[in-house]
């Protein structure tokens, strides 16, 4: 018994394996192992040997269990630390340059807009890019057979034959925002609301599909005096120059009376574009108070509220900050143009920190 115990005792300390360990358990407690053979033996001896035997086998059972548990309790342990080893990661090493991505301008551009209204006091709407025609247009007051609606290139959707469900647009302005806006909450209000538009429409300052961002102010006493103010103070905080030259315009857009549409100095030489320059002017935004039929139709009391509204392209002024001239490049998704006009993934925009590093 001495002698299998050392035997065994020695083996299971030098197996480098969980399965050298299996074998060693087969060989020695299994069911036809040394030790369970042995203890077959017992049936064969006089009471007086095993009352001996007996305990001193079962000892040396539990013994052999125990060596074999531990030892594969010490096996486990050191493959995990050698998997720990081989498997060690610097997270403090920086990223690969080759895998880093971009923050779209548009994106950026987005995040910078928003960061300026905030701090005026605005907050963030959105609403759905396929709409029904009400929101797009008739709450808007643009009848069915107002020409505002041909001028707008509209893409309807499909309908099948006997769906009467109301007609649905792709919205081609950020506009139908400012009515579910006002119909949820009412007034007092003051939000932006940037998003996707589209219009059949495609040359160097068109593409199909665009983005605009929506300003709505409405309370007690706000007058065209504000509107022109909150713009100037957003065009000097974006563009990063005091008294960046601007042009208002009176225009007409039948969700506002009276309207204006803001146009920014700019310079195009030799493909160039280039903004607080030259005597170019590339249009930004359609603005104006807004129409009491329209605060009616998003249930506000016209003669207790009035208010300003404006809807901004936001890849034309990322075009003017940016110098880019052509805006159908902004969607081609080429890369080497994606690598040179993306942001830094964890700049975002802010007053305080730098709204374009
Ligand atoms: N919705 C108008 C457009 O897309 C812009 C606008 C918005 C004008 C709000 C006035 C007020 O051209």
């Amino acid at each position: 018994m001495d002698d299998l115990r050392a035997k065994y005792i020695d083996l299971i300390a030098n197996a480098a394996d969980e399965a050298t360990l299996e074998d060693l358990r087969v060989k020695a407690v299994g069911k036809k192992g040394e030790i369970s053979l042995q203890m077959r033996e017992l049936g064969k001896m006089s009471p007086e040997e095993r009352q001996v035997a007996g305990p001193k086998l079962n000892a040396l059972k539990d013994e052999i269990n125990a060596a074999l548990g531990a030892k594969k309790a010490a096996l486990a342990d050191a493959a995990l630390n050698e998997r720990l080893r081989a498997e060690w990661l610097d997270v403090t090493l920086p990223v690969r340059a080759s895998r880093t991505g971009t923050i779209h301008p548009i994106s950026q551009v987005t995040e910078e807009i928003t960061a300026i209204f905030a701090d005026m006091g605005f907050s963030v709407a959105e609403g759905p890019q396929i709409d029904t025609d009400w929101y797009n247009f008739d709450a808007l007051n643009i009848p069915s057979h107002h020409p505002a609606r041909a001028e707008m290139d509209t893409f309807y959707m499909h309908r099948a034959e006997g769906d009467n469900r109301p007609p649905h647009v792709l919205r081609t302005h950020t506009s139908p925002v400012q009515i579910r806006h006002m119909e949820k909450y009412g007034a007092p209000c003051r939000v932006i609301a940037p998003g996707r538009v589209y219009r059949a429409d495609y040359d160097q300052t068109h593409t199909p599909m665009f983005h605009q961002v929506e300003g709505l102010a409405i309370d007690k006493d706000i007058s065209m005096a504000n509107l022109k103010w909150v713009l100037e103070e957003f065009f000097a905080a974006f563009f990063e120059i005091d008294g960046i030259k601007t042009r208002f315009r009176a225009s007409h857009f039948p969700f506002t009376e009276p309207s204006a549409e803001v146009d920014i100095q700019c310079s195009w030489v030799d493909g160039q574009l280039k903004i607080g320059e030259g005597d170019d002017w590339l249009e930004v935004l359609g603005s104006g108070m807004v129409h009491p039929k329209v605060l009616s139709a998003a249930g506000v009391n016209p003669d207790e509220w009035q208010g300003f509204a404006f809807g901004m392209g936001i890849d034309r002024i990322s075009m003017l900050k940016y110098g880019i001239p052509d805006l159908r490049a902004f969607f081609d998704s080429d890369l080497r143009w994606l690598r040179h006009y993306g942001f830094a993934s964890l700049d975002v925009p802010t007053l305080h920190g730098g709204l374009s590093r």
